[in-house]
C-alpha cells in the first residue's frame, strides 16, 4: 500500500475499516485516559485534602468532594477554575503546580462522575 495513512482516513470515515487501530472509535466527549490520569494526579495530589473518589468525606472539612465539583461545574468553568487555583491557590488551598495538560486531566477525571450536590 502506497499510502496507507491515506487509506486508513479514508476507510475511518467511510466507517467501513475491517483494521481498526487500537483506540477506534475516540470516546465521545471525555478520553478516557485523560480521566484516568486526572485520577491518578488527584489520589496523589488532591486526596489529602478532598475526598477524590466515588465515596466518602474529604479529610479537610472544608474541601468540596469531587463528586460535589462534578455537579457544581461544567467543564470549562472546572478548567478556568482549576487554572487559576494552580498559580494562585485558593483560600485554604495551596498553589498547586499542575501543568496545563495535567488540569485538562483533572478535569476529565471530575467530569467522569456523576453530576451530585
Ligand atoms: C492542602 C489541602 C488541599 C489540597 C492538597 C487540595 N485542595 Fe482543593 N481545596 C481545599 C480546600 C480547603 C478547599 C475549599 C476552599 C475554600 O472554599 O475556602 C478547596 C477547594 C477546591 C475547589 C473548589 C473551588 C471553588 O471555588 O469551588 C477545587 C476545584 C479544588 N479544591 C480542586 C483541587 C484539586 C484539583 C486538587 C489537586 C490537584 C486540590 N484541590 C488539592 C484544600 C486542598
Amino acid at each position: 500500500m502506497r499510502f496507507p495513512a491515506v487509506s486508513l482516513c479514508a476507510a475511518l470515515l467511510a466507517g467501513a475499516c475491517a483494521v481498526v487501530p487500537d483506540r477506534w472509535p475516540p470516546v465521545t466527549g471525555v478520553s478516557q485516559d485523560s480521566a484516568d490520569r486526572g485520577r491518578q494526579l488527584a489520589q496523589q495530589t488532591c486526596a489529602r485534602c478532598h475526598a477524590v473518589g466515588a465515596a466518602g468525606e474529604s479529610s479537610q472539612r472544608r474541601a468540596p468532594t469531587f463528586r460535589a465539583l462534578s455537579g457544581r461545574y461544567v467543564s470549562v468553568s472546572l478548567q478556568r477554575k482549576l487554572t487559576e487555583i494552580a498559580e494562585t491557590g485558593h483560600y485554604d488551598m495551596p498553589a498547586l503546580l499542575l501543568h496545563s495538560d495535567q488540569v485538562e486531566d483533572v478535569v476529565a477525571y471530575i467530569n467522569s462522575f456523576e453530576p451530585q450536590e
